[in-house]
C-alpha cells in the first residue's frame, strides 16, 4: 500500500490514506462507487465453504463502509496440473451462493495458474455519497459495538493440526460464512460515527487503524468480548497462527494491558480473523437505538467492548486493556 501515490480528486471521498476499508468514488450527487479487492488461500478443508467464506468476506470490505455490494469479479488461483475440476467448481459455487444471497452479481473474472489455490473477489458498491462511514469518524465517548465471536484464526490453525473439536471448528465457519449486510444496515439507519471490519489485523489491529485515523484513544473491556468456544483452551496451549503473532507484536508498543490477563487471552485480541464482524464505534446516545435495529435485523453478536477516549500523546494512539469494569 505504501507504493501508491497519496491521490488528490474531488471526487475521491475516501482514499488509501485513512486506511479504510475500501475507496469511495463520487459519480453524481446521489451517487458514489465503492471499490474493493480481497482474495486468500484456503482457510477451510471444505472448498464450498471456502468459497462461500471469501466472498462473505470480500463484501464485508463494502458493508463496513455502510454501503450495498453490487458486481462482483472472481479472482481464482489454481494449479492447473491438478486440474481438480469438481474442487474448483465447488469453490466458485460457493462465491456464487454467497453472492446469491448478497443481492452480488459475479459478472466475470480471472484464473491463473497457483501451486497454492486461492480464491477472493474485487467487489463494486455504491453508496449515496456523505453517507459513507470510514476509520475517521471516531470520537471520545463513543461505545464500540463488535458484531461476529473473535477467534477463528486460533481454530481453523489448530484444525490443520487435528488439534480442534469439530463442533468449535464448525461454529467458526458459521460465523464466517455470515454476511455482514445486516450489521451494516443498521449502522446506516442509526448514523454512527466508524466503523472497521474485523480481518488479518486482529480485532485490535483494526481497532488502532480507527483509532489513528480518528486520532483517539480507547479503553476495552477484554470480558465483554464475544470469544467462540473452545479458543482459550487452545491459545493457552498455544497454538497459535503466525499473523496473530505477528499482530501482537506490532501492536504491543501501544497497549496498557491488565496485569491479570494470561498471554494467551492477550493473543486472543489480536488473532487474525477472517470475515469478521464489524467494529462500530457508536455515539452514546445511539446504542440503545442500534442495539434494536441490529437484533431486529437478526445479529445475534451485538457486544459492547469498550469505549473511545481523548487521545492522551500526540505521536500514536493508545489503547487500555482492563479486564472487566468492575475492576
Ligand atoms: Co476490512
Ligand atoms: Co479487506
Ligand atoms: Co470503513
Amino acid at each position: 500500500m505504501r507504493h501508491i501515490p497519496k491521490f488528490s480528486d474531488p471526487n475521491l471521498l475516501v482514499g488509501p490514506s485513512t486506511e479504510d476499508d475500501a475507496a469511495v468514488y463520487q459519480i453524481s450527487d446521489d451517487l458514489a462507487l465503492i471499490q474493493t479487492v480481497d482474495f486468500f488461500p484456503p482457510i477451510v478443508d471444505d472448498p464450498y465453504d471456502f468459497g462461500e467464506i471469501a466472498a462473505a468476506n470480500a463484501f464485508s470490505d463494502v458493508y463496513a463502509m455502510g454501503g450495498n455490494p453490487i458486481l462482483a469479479l472472481n479472482i481464482l488461483g489454481f494449479p492447473a496440473k491438478l486440474s481438480k475440476e469438481d474442487v474448483l467448481g465447488k469453490i466458485i459455487q460457493g462465491g456464487v451462493a454467497k453472492a446469491t444471497e448478497a443481492g452480488v452479481l459475479i459478472v466475470g473474472g480471472h484464473t491463473v495458474d497457483d501451486n497454492e489455490p486461492k480464491y477472493g473477489m474485487s467487489v463494486t458498491g455504491i453508496i449515496k455519497p456523505g453517507f459513507e462511514i470510514t476509520n475517521s469518524g471516531a470520537q471520545p465517548g463513543d461505545v464500540l459495538v463488535l458484531t461476529k465471536p473473535i477467534g477463528t484464526g486460533i481454530l481453523t490453525t489448530a484444525s490443520k493440526f487435528k488439534k480442534v473439536n469439530k463442533k468449535f471448528l464448525d461454529q467458526a465457519v458459521v460465523t464466517m460464512k455470515q454476511l455482514n449486510d445486516s450489521a451494516s444496515k443498521a449502522m446506516s439507519k442509526v448514523g454512527v460515527n466508524a466503523c472497521v471490519d474485523v480481518t488479518g489485523f486482529g480485532l485490535l489491529g483494526h481497532l488502532f487503524k480507527m483509532l489513528s485515523a480518528s486520532e483517539v484513544d480507547a479503553i476495552v473491556e477484554f470480558d465483554k468480548i464475544p470469544i467462540l468456544e473452545g479458543v482459550v483452551e487452545i491459545a493457552d496451549r498455544n497454538i497459535l497462527p503466525g499473523g496473530t503473532k505477528r499482530n501482537f507484536e506490532s501492536i504491543q508498543p501501544y497497549v496498557k494491558w491488565d496485569t491479570t490477563l494470561t498471554n494467551a487471552k492477550k493473543f486472543i485480541m489480536c488473532d487474525a480473523q477472517t470475515s469478521g464482524g464489524l467494529l462500530i464505534s457508536v455515539p452514546k446516545d445511539k446504542l440503545d437505538e442500534i442495539l434494536i435495529e441490529l437484533k431486529e435485523l437478526g445479529v445475534e453478536t451485538k457486544a459492547i467492548v469498550g469505549e473511545i477516549a481523548v487521545r492522551k500523546s500526540p505521536e500514536h494512539p493508545e489503547i487500555q486493556i482492563i479486564k472487566s469494569a468492575s475492576n
